[in-house]
């Protein structure tokens, strides 16, 4: 069976499935009332799940947000942004040191945005590039700092942190450990509790396959503890709508402090429900399949991928432009190929495209809009060897 229509080969927003759309048109029903509290319960379930935290019920008034391992889920209406600034605002005092290594434009994010909240260190490495974990250990090693926030799958460069050598690294160290798990939570194996990680944010677009503008945090007992201290010594930083307490107070009632994002929040329970039919493992060995195959033809066709070769992530794919082409290429896949990828960032753009290969996407949905890039290439005038890319996703 081939694939018909748009290839939509992005590394988030991913395309919707039916049972999410139809959830995103349910008619409106009362922010406070039982429904809104059965959909928070179907959702933190579902959620947990994503995170790959221990189980809960679906069912209201049954602690839907936390668990046997102590982790609660807190859904924020806002983009992964907003629930990132949510950990970085609440967690940390002003002088708090938090050291963030990066190499891409989220990392830098991360560094950025922490720096409003507490006293970053960025240890910046080129775009795709891994980390040096010899570094890390010895700016860890000289004391005094308060966690590590990475940006676990750096999208912009596509390449995965090793978070567990990272997680081993804070626990011999005695630091917080924090990730943007934006597009690694639900399409590539992310362990919270066996890393240690205090909090885990995640974003509904990307490999989960939900709405935009809804986003989540998965945080240990220490993370709440810290921010109720804070708070108690009065010496946080000022935050209202982005307020962890208040949050974690209405929790247990399947509710959330301000009107919730009511329509996302049941299209997201619903795209949970399809990734649970799934399978948590084997969307990951979906997305580690696809993006495996997008590697090895575009090397094989003789690209250049931006990323170091052991870090390269399952769920997007960073793929250098050669002598020649630009983004009028993707302005071209588009128009004429109804096919969708993204460029690239900051000094990479103009010198790259980035293929998704996360949320619900089929294999021959990849295959197809690989045929197509290829055709589109040759017509740009690039001369490619002849390949069969449906053996490289077999
Ligand atoms: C790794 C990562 N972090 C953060 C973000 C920002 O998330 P949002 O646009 O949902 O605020 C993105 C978006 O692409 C991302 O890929």
């Amino acid at each position: 069976m081939g694939h018909d229509g748009d290839c939509f080969l992005v590394p988030g927003p991913v395309r919707m499935n039916q049972s999410c759309l139809d959830a995103l048109s349910t008619p409106v029903i009362t922010a406070r009332g039982t429904e809104y509290r059965d959909v928070m319960a179907k959702l933190n379930s579902g959620l947990r799940y994503a995170f790959n935290l221990s189980p809960s019920s679906p069912e209201r008034k049954n602690q839907s947000w936390t668990g046997s391992d102590g982790y609660k889920v807190i859904v924020v209406s806002g983009s992964g942004t907003a629930a990132m600034e949510m950990v970085m605002a609440n967690r940390f005092r002003p002088n708090d040191r938090v050291l963030v290594p990066t190499n891409g434009k989220f990392g830098e994010r991360v560094a950025e945005m922490g720096s409003r909240f507490c006293n970053v260190k960025n240890l910046k490495y080129e775009w795709g590039r891994a980390f040096d974990f010899g570094e890390i250990e010895e700016q860890l090693a000289r004391g005094n700092w308060e966690a590590l926030a990475i940006c676990h799958n750096e999208t912009s460069s596509g390449i995965t942190q090793d978070a567990a050598e990272l997680a081993e690294m804070c626990q011999r160290h005695n630091v917080a450990f924090i990730l943007d798990g934006i597009t690694s939570v639900g399409g590539l194996p992310v362990h919270p509790e066996q890393w240690g990680a205090e909090a885990v944010v995640v974003g509904a677009q990307k490999c989960t396959a939900g709405p935009s503008g809804i986003a989540a945090i998965a945080v240990n007992q220490h993370f709440i503890d810290r921010c109720n201290a804070i708070r108690n010594q009065g010496d946080s930083n000022s935050v209202y709508y982005l307020d962890i307490l208040p949050a974690l107070k209405k929790g247990d009632d399947d509710q959330t402090p301000w009107t919730p994002a009511i329509n996302p929040a049941m299209g997201w329970a619903a795209a949970l429900e399809t990734l649970k039919e799934e399978g948590l493992e084997n969307r990951w060995n979906r997305c580690a399949s696809l993006a495996k195959g997008v590697r090895n033809l575009f090397t094989d066709l003789g690209f250049d991928l931006l990323a170091d070769e052991y870090y390269r992530s399952s769920t997007v794919t960073a793929i250098m432009y050669p002598e020649g082409i630009d983004d009028s290429w993707r302005t071209k896949l588009k128009d004429d190929y109804n096919t969708q990828v993204i460029g690239a960032q900051d000094h990479l753009k103009g010198k790259m495209f980035r293929v998704g290969s996360m949320g619900e996407t089929p294999v021959e949905e990849m295959i197809e809009g690989c045929n197509r890039m290829i055709a589109c290439f040759k017509e740009c005038g690039l001369e490619l060897p002849d390949v069969d890319v449906k053996k490289y996703f077999e």
